[in-house]
């Protein structure tokens, strides 16, 4: 037994990034996974899955609609007899526009998909996953990607810090009213993670010699791979973390340990 073995979860924005990489991660340890996604890497990671020997299937969606996110949460029921976890993870950036720049429209797509995705995601899923953990008498969770830019200033736009604040504190609000459900949630608040997101970052600065430069500002000085995030969000999705309930996990190399002081080397630091 792994510690996933027959669960049923849902993670969005599975098609790529830090989703691609919890869906395999999640099948890996036997869990069943509904990939949904708005393109066809939602495919793609249940084709991975599926030759790696795990169970998946793909379901196209836009997290921050309502009917479409219903959907998923049914096709998991139909497929897998229930929900255990649901990994609300798909975002956008929607660009780096300053707040003069950002119109109401862009600051609403923003907040529609980051926000109003995860919110979807707990109002459809949570019932389903209470469901399930009374019949089953195993617990449930929600992890929901929040991100670094969530805490303060200077990892984002204004419309994506503001969606991810939002995420933050849904998490704990969310927690609260499902008191006595069994369902945990809690949210994942990721540092510079080497995703589709990111990639033009990251591709920039290997051509132009600097990788070495990308996370210099956080202790372990680089960027994360996906898996890392992945691993974290595995962890709050797992009975690992049974007593772990309304927290934002930040996993960010220790960017956010420090206020913003130029770092003083010590001993092994100074290498
Ligand atoms: N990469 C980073 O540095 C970083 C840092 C902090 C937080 N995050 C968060 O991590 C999460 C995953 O992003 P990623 O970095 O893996 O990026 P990514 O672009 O590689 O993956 C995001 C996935 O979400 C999907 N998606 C976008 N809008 C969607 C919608 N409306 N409905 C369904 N799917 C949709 C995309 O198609 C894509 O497959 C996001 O919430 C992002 O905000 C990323």
């Amino acid at each position: 037994m792994t510690r996933f073995t027959g669960k049923s979860i849902i993670v969005t924005g599975a098609g790529s990034g830090i989703g691609r990489a919890a869906a395999l991660l999640f099948a890996a340890e036997g869990g069943h996974v509904i990939a949904a996604d708005l393109t066809e890497g939602a495919e793609e990671t249940a084709r991975l899955i599926g030759e790696a020997g795990g169970t998946a299937k793909a379901i196209r969606i836009d997290a921050g609609s309502e009917p479409d996110v219903i959907a998923a949460v049914d096709l998991a029921v139909a497929e897998y007899g229930g929900l255990d976890i649901v990994f609300a993870n798909a975002g956008i950036s929607g660009g780096m526009a300053n707040i003069f720049d950002t119109t109401p429209e862009l600051m609403a797509e923003v907040l529609r998909v980051n926000l109003i995705g995860p919110f979807l995601a707990i109002k459809h899923g949570a019932p389903r996953i209470a469901e399930h953990a009374r019949e089953t008498g195993r617990g449930g969770a929600i992890v929901l990607t929040a991100s670094v830019a969530g805490i303060r200033s200077g990892a984002g736009s204004p419309a994506y810090s503001a969606s991810k604040a939002g995420v933050i504190n849904l998490a704990a609000v969310a927690a609260q009213q499902l008191s006595g459900s069994n369902v945990r949630v809690n949210a994942l608040c990721p540092g510079l993670t080497e995703t589709g997101m990111t990639q033009g970052v990251f591709d920039y600065a290997r051509e132009a010699g600097k990788i070495g430069k990308v996370g210099r500002l956080n202790p372990l000085r680089r960027g994360a791979q996906p898996e890392e995030l992945a691993r974290a969000a595995l962890f709050l999705a797992s009975d690992d973390a049974s007593y772990v309930n309304g927290q934002a996990l930040t996993v960010d190399g220790g960017l956010s340990s420090s206020h913003p002081v130029t770092r003083q080397e010590y001993g092994l630091t100074a290498v």
